[in-house]
This record gives C-alpha cells, sequence and structure tokens, in this order.
C-alpha cells in the first residue's frame, strides 16, 4: 500500500488500504458509522467492505447523476437525524463521484459538519472526484452548482473495486487520468500512448500517478484560485455537452465520455490559438476517438454555449477555459469570442 499524506487529508492506496481503514476507525471510536452507498454499490461492493467494519448503519440512495440534488441530500440528512447521529458520528461514502460529492456535502453541513471518509469505487472517483474536497449537488440542471470545499478524514483507494465496474465507467474515470497526463504530466501521457487496452489491471500504475497529481495541484492551490483551474482543460466544452445531455436524455453521456469530447475540443481552441502545435491536438484527437465510443448528437450550439455561461470559472459574463499551452502543461483564463466557441463545436463535433 502507498501513502500519501497531507495536512488536510490522508490518500491510502492499494489492497491494505482497507485494513487501514478499519484500524482508524478503532483508534478514532467514532459514537456511530453511517455507510452511503446507491442501489449499485450495495449490491457489489460493500459485501467487499463488510469484514472491515463493525456495526454500521446503511444509508442507500438510487444510483445517477439525476439524483444528485437537494432532495437526495434531504434523504441522507433525515437518516442522519432519525438514527441520532451526533457530532462525533462518521459518514463512509462508497461509491462513485456521485456519492462522494452529495455524502460529503451532506456530512459537511449536517450539524455544521461531521467526518467524513471517502471509498471510491469506480476509475472516476479514485483519481479525480474523491481528492480535492470538492463537494456539492447539482441545481437547476447546472452541475455542482451548490456545493463547498472540505476535505474528507481519508481516501481509501482499493483497485478491487474496479472488477465490479461495467467497461463504461471505467473508461469514463479514463478521461480524467488521461487529462492528468495532458495538463501535468508529459511522460505519463507519452507512457499512454503504449497502453493498447484500458483494463482495471493495465492501469493500475496510473492510478498512482494520476492520485499524486491532482494531490500535487490541490495542495497548490486548494480553492482553485489558480493552478487548480488546470484541471478543468476539457471541462468547460464537457460539463455543457453533459449538462445538455443529463437535459434531453434519459440515458445522458457519462462524465468522463463528456470532457473527452470536451479535450478534443479544447485542444483545437489552444491549437487555434497558437498555444497547442497542430501535431499535438492531432495525437490527442486520434488517442480519444480510439479509445471512447464517440455517440453521434443533435445539441443545439447556441444551447451550449448558454450552458457554457454557468461555467464557475467565468468572469465578467466572459466563458473562461483552461486550455493547454503544450502536452503537460496548461494554459489558464482563456477567454474565446463566441464565433471561435462556435467554430469549435461545428470542427470537432460536426454539430450545426
Ligand atoms: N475535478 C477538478 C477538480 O477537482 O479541481
Amino acid at each position: 500500500m502507498k501513502e500519501i499524506l497531507t495536512k488536510q487529508f490522508n490518500v491510502f492506496v492499494g489492497a491494505d488500504s482497507l485494513t487501514q481503514l478499519s484500524e482508524l476507525l478503532i483508534e478514532k471510536s467514532y459514537t456511530k458509522v453511517f455507510v452511503l452507498v446507491d442501489n449499485h454499490t450495495k449490491k457489489h461492493c460493500l459485501p467487499l467492505l463488510k469484514p472491515f467494519l463493525a456495526q454500521f448503519y446503511l444509508i442507500e440512495i438510487k444510483a445517477g447523476e439525476i439524483h444528485k440534488n437537494i432532495q437526495t441530500a434531504q434523504f441522507i440528512w433525515q437518516q442522519l437525524q432519525d438514527n441520532n447521529a451526533d457530532r462525533t458520528s462518521l459518514l463512509i461514502n462508497l461509491g462513485g463521484g456521485v456519492i462522494c460529492d452529495m455524502g460529503g456535502f451532506a456530512a459537511a453541513t449536517f450539524k455544521r459538519g461531521i467526518d467524513f471518509i471517502h471509498i471510491p469505487t469506480s476509475l472516476l472517483a479514485m483519481v479525480d472526484a474523491s481528492i480535492g474536497g470538492k463537494l456539492g449537488i447539482d441545481f437547476n440542471g447546472i452541475k455542482n452548482e451548490i456545493g463547498l470545499f472540505k476535505h474528507p478524514h481519508l481516501i481509501a483507494v482499493d483497485a478491487v473495486f474496479l472488477k465490479t465496474l461495467p467497461n463504461v465507467e471505467l473508461m469514463s474515470g479514463f478521461a480524467e487520468l488521461v487529462k492528468h497526463g495532458l495538463v501535468a504530466n508529459k511522460k505519463m501521457w507519452h507512457e499512454l500512448q503504449t497502453l493498447e487496452n484500458v483494463t482495471p489491471e493495465s492501469i493500475q500504475k496510473y492510478i498512482y500517478q494520476s492520485i499524486k497529481i491532482k494531490v500535487k495541484i490541490v495542495r497548490k492551490d486548494p480553492t482553485e484560485k489558480g493552478i487548480r483551474k488546470a484541471l478543468n482543460f476539457g471541462h468547460t466544452i464537457g460539463h455543457a455537452i453533459e449538462s445538455a445531455s443529463i437535459l434531453k436524455s434519459n440515458k445522458p453521456i457519462l462524465h468522463g465520455h463528456a470532457i473527452a469530447l470536451g479535450m478534443i475540443v479544447e485542444s483545437w481552441l489552444s491549437c487555434q490559438l497558437n498555444y497547442l502545435a497542430p501535431k499535438d491536438c492531432i495525437q490527442i484527437e486520434n488517442y480519444i476517438r480510439k479509445h471512447f465510443d464517440i455517440p453521434g448528437f443533435d445539441f443545439d450550439i447556441n444551447d451550449l454555449i448558454q450552458l457554457m455561461g454557468h461555467d464557475k470559472k467565468n468572469e465578467n459574463g466572459k466563458i473562461q477555459f483552461s486550455l493547454i499551452h503544450k502536452i503537460g502543461s496548461p494554459k489558464l483564463k482563456i477567454n474565446c469570442e463566441q464565433e471561435l466557441i462556435q467554430q469549435a463545436l461545428i470542427t470537432c463535433l460536426q454539430l450545426k
């Protein structure tokens, strides 16, 4: 097992991380331990966690981004209250990004904050959502509109959970791992080129590398005033695609797939603005198209641009991008004209 220790939070990565977790629970002697699951993680992941826990209360919610809302947060608060959770209780979030974001949000606000631990079970949550203290819920169709920054007490990352994950979910997380290479680690990006198939086994070593990249950036800039914005590469376009898809479809595109598309478009923008070399832009597009199934869309360009207007990076009403300057190095706070964004969507995604 590897440990990444910081002043605010610790990350345990590897097979023994759940043993470490059970030792911590004994040491901290929490009055009550609650475990938040969704219907998938209850079935596939809870049986793997149970041997490491003594007594606990289970809180179950429905899986999916459409449930990451105030009603579900209220349900979690209600369960905590009905079972007499107090300030020395603990909430363990066992699941993907939605469980970590929303469970963390519910815990951080209940009685002004109780301890919480993330046990990410999806690749996306392991390398991204569980790290960095971003907590929240979606509101009025806008992703993560309501939330706060607060770090979990511990993040225990065990790749055993990836075996329970459908391939489409694994690929969703792989997009964030690729992003970490593109914005901060050229060497990892080059190594990823040699990966023929993305499987839980083939990506194990990149999980730790990816977490280290994210922790390093978060430590420098915990509340995203500067360098942490680099982690939003692909997200201005990607979040708009994801939000549009949630509003339009009952089987919306997954976060990472939307971000993969966003990275194609934002690499094109980086190239048009003469930051990124054309050959690197082509390499990124080819790599993403090789690994990700890109669905066809009928999104309206103006709807997407309107959704980008809600992006948290925007300043003075201007849509702001985190682009790349060259591979492994970010270019932050770039305002793009609406015409250029439209052109990018037409060129890269064949939107009309
Ligand atoms: N997912 C980007 C960040 O945590 O900053």
